[in-house]
């Protein structure tokens, strides 16, 4: 499937949802599990089904709600970059992504899922052409949280990669809200200028934004829903003046 519009209305899965979960998941890069469906399960035995939780510095499951005072992008109501998990810091690698949702805004707040499968199909292909000959670098100046690089580690990250395990290509990026000042994944394109560097990265982003492309998922309480990180990257809309709480366990 090449267009997200047709891949999100796949990834939502009814009833018979237990046995389909797995090949839904394997064919879009996501699923949704919807309340009613999603409460006759362990939201944590489900993940368990799909491999071993990511231990991280807090530990394995992380309730992501607004901290009054964080610098934390991840911890405000603002907008969230798409990006990939794992890649920046030095924790263990994350294949799967669940997130079940405690708390949703009315306005906002959307998890937005950007399908590589899509961007492929999608994007011209002068621009994969250009993306498979840089390398990005990442500055994170988040610390004391995740399982951080050393002082002056700054991964230099291909932002499209041939997956192993499936051998499709898949993106490994992190884009940069220019006015979080933490700067999450800080990204610079390896030898290009700043404002070359900074055109590039906002041409790839506005792909990964197109409607064929990317899906906005508007949450329910109790609503469950599982990311491939290898298959799809992820964000988050800005959820002003709101409360939004999602439980999150991601297996390796
Ligand atoms: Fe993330």
């Amino acid at each position: 499937m090449a267009n997200m519009i047709e891949i999100s209305e796949e990834a939502s899965c009814g009833a018979g949802w237990r046995d389909e979960f797995r090949t839904k998941l394997d064919r879009c890069g996501f699923v949704i599990i919807e309340p009613g469906d999603a409460n006759d399960v362990k939201f944590d035995e489900l993940m368990s089904e799909l491999g071993d939780p990511v231990v991280y510095g807090f530990g394995t499951k992380l309730s992501l709600e607004p901290q009054e005072g964080s610098d934390n992008l991840q911890f405000t109501t603002r907008g969230m970059p798409l990006h990939a998990d794992s890649t920046f810091n030095a924790g263990p690698a994350v294949k799967y992504i669940g997130m079940q949702c405690v708390r949703a805004p009315e306005v906002g707040g959307e998890t937005l899922i950007a399908s590589a499968a899509a961007f492929f199909a999608n994007a011209p292909a002068d621009l994969i052409d250009t993306m498979q000959n840089i390398v990005v670098e990442y500055r994170n100046r988040i610390d004391g949280y995740y399982k951080d690089r050393s002082v002056g580690d700054h991964p230099r990250v291909d932002p499209i990669q041939v997956d192993p395990e499936s051998g499709e290509k898949r993106i490994v990026m992190g884009f940069t809200d220019p006015d979080d000042p933490m700067r999450t994944h800080d990204a610079m394109v390896v030898g290009y200028s700043a404002e070359e560097s900074a055109k590039l990265l906002r041409r790839i982003e506005a792909m990964l934004h197109l409607p064929s492309v990317l899906y906005a998922h508007k949450w329910r309480v109790g609503e469950i829903v599982i990311l491939d990180n290898t298959r799809v990257l992820h964000g988050r809309g800005a959820f002003p003046n709101q409360a939004r709480k999602l439980i999150r366990l991601s297996v390796g």
